[in-house]
Formats: C-alpha cells, structure tokens, sequence
C-alpha cells in the first residue's frame, strides 16, 4: 500500500468542483485516510514547492496556492503515487489527455486543480508537512474484499 499527498488547490474550491474531484479517487477505490480545508501560507508554499523555488514562475504559483482556501489529503491505495498522478494527467490541461482530471476540467498549466505526490519520498515528505501523524486515521475500509483480491 502508498500514500499519496492531494491538495485541492484554490481554483478547484473556488469553481465549486470539489466533490467531483473527491468523487473520482473515491470511485477509483483509493482510502481517503486525513482531510482537512485549510490555507497554505508563504512558507510552507516553500516548502511544497522547494524544487520549484528558484523558477521564474514561482513568485505567481506562490500567489496561486496562497490565495484561498485549499483542501489537502491523504489518500491510500495499491501504487497510490502512479495511480493518482495517472488521474490528474499531465501539468497542463491543456496538454493533460481526455478522461483526466486537469484534461477534462483545466485549460492551464499553473491552475490545473489538484496537486498529487510524484513519488514516495515526495509523498513521505508531503504528507508530513501537511499532517501531524495523529491526523491519520489509517484502517481498512470495509469494502476492500469487493475492491480488490486477496492476494493483490
Ligand atoms: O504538479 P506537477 O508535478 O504536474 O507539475 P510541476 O512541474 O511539479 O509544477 C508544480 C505546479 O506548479 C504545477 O502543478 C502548476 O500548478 C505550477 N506551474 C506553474 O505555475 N507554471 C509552470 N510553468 C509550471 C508549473
Ligand atoms: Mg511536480
């Protein structure tokens, strides 16, 4: 099992496409195991966004992110990581395939909707920015024997 690290990010709040999101990672069979609406302030932009801190661009992605409310989770599952990022699509939506998220709902490379991690150290990283350990509320789902074999 992976953990991957989702935000909802403000233009997924502010064009009310939320649940749609939430829906399709429930509907896939991934664990939403933490969630919480929060504000994601300078520094922790900085933080999430260390790799990207020096690009020219990421004075605007930090406006971005900081500038309403956004929804972060935790989500669980079989290759979580590749899983989730297969779902959102490619960076920009106007370059993410049909049947994506970012391909059927963004037209933008910076507001592309949702963030997913983009790999297990990523995601190790991520998820404890975001959540302090008792936030997690990890435990099989009753539905796993219908979602998967055993031995899978
Ligand atoms: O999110 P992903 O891993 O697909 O893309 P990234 O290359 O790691 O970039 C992180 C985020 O920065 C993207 O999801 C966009 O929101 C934003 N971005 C941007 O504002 N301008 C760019 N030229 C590239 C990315
Ligand atoms: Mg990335």
């Amino acid at each position: 099992m992976e953990r991957s690290l989702i935000l909802l990010k403000p233009d997924c709040i502010q064009r009310r496409l939320m649940g749609r999101v939430i829906a399709r990672f429930e509907d896939k069979g991934l664990n939403i195991i933490a969630m919480k609406m929060m504000r994601v302030t300078p520094e922790l932009a900085k933080k999430h966004y260390a790799e990207h801190v020096q690009k020219e661009w990421y004075p605007t992605l930090e406006g971005f992110i900081t500038g309403g409310p956004i929804v972060a989770a935790v989500v669980e599952g079989l290759e979580a990581i590749r899983v989730v990022r297969d779902m959102l699509g490619a960076t920009s939506g106007l370059k993410a395939a049909a049947g994506t998220i970012r391909g059927d709902f963004s037209s933008s490379r910076q507001m592309n909707l949702v963030h997913g991690s983009d790999g297990p150290d990523a995601a190790a990283r991520e998820i404890a920015l975001y959540f302090r350990e008792d936030e997690i509320c990890a435990g099989e789902l009753t539905l796993r024997p219908w979602l998967r074999a055993a031995d899978e």
